[in-house]
């Protein structure tokens, strides 16, 4: 395992608006994520989550502060050079699931592989390599609508998983669902986890935090306190039972 952690965040500022508008969302965020880490973003509601998640994404800069990933200085690249590194090494899981109705659960997994210019052969198997991380080869043919909650999210899931990510970034991914659903998406999380992915979740429920390796608690727009070794996930690999 390599020395360099995997994500650092140095001092990472982001103001919205300017002038009288302006609003400054992240006030300094320090943090570091190592490889192979399952990390729970906690914190009130516009304490600045989800503006960290876009940054860690790529899906927005911040306005000031360093972002290493890899060791790479990502604030330091082009816009195209981000695209890049989104696409190679990051996956993403929303909310609100973001699949295409009338596309069928195999079609849309294989999505990210069409803009990739992968051809059919190779985009069916990996399609159903991926659905089959997330157990649901038999509804391949299936769209959304016929679908649960759970299974969507886990179509979602598939969908991240299908480029083969270093790291799945998941905005509240249990938002949706009630809680035996949210509990089984976290033993999934958990199960990916364990295969080797890096995951980075934003939870308002601790009981779905439990699950993760490394609490970040944000307050404020910076982060207020880490937490290490939390519970379930420990146990489970101690082999005990909660
Ligand atoms: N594009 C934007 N323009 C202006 N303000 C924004 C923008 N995005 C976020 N904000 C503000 O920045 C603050 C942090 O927002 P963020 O979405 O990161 O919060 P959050 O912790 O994810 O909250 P929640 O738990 O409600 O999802 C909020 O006050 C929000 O209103
Ligand atoms: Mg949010």
């Amino acid at each position: 395992m390599s020395e360099i952690p995997l994500i650092e965040l140095e001092g990472i500022t982001k103001t919205f608006g300017s002038g009288a508008a302006a609003f400054q969302a992240l006030k300094g965020v320090n943090a570091e994520v190592s490889y192979g880490d399952f990390v729970a973003i906690m914190g009130a509601s516009g304490s600045g989550k989800s503006t960290t998640m876009n940054i860690l994404g790529c899906l927005d800069v911040p306005t000031s502060g360093i972002y290493r990933f890899r060791g790479t200085e990502v604030q330091a690249l082009t816009r195209d050079q981000r695209s890049l590194l989104r696409r190679r090494y990051l996956g993403f899981v929303f909310q609100g699931f973001n699949l295409l109705s009338r596309t069928t659960a195999l079609e849309n997994v294989e999505l990210p592989l069409l803009y990739r210019g992968e051809n059919k052969a190779q985009r069916r198997e990996a399609g159903l390599k991926a659905l089959d991380m997330v157990g649901l080869v038999p509804w391949a043919k299936h769209t959304p609508a016929e679908l649960s909650g759970g299974q969507q999210q886990r179509v979602a899931i598939a969908r991240a998983l299908v480029t083969e990510p270093d790291v799945l970034l998941a905005d509240e991914p249990t938002g949706n669902l009630d809680s035996e659903r949210s509990v089984e998406i976290m033993e999934l999380l958990t199960e990916l986890n364990r295969g080797g992915i890096t995951i980075l979740m934003v939870t308002h429920e601790e009981e779905m935090a439990s699950f993760a390796k490394t609490i970040i608690r944000f307050r404020d727009g910076v982060v207020e306190r880490v937490e290490q070794g939390a519970g379930r996930h420990a146990m489970h690999d101690a082999g005990m039972t909660v």
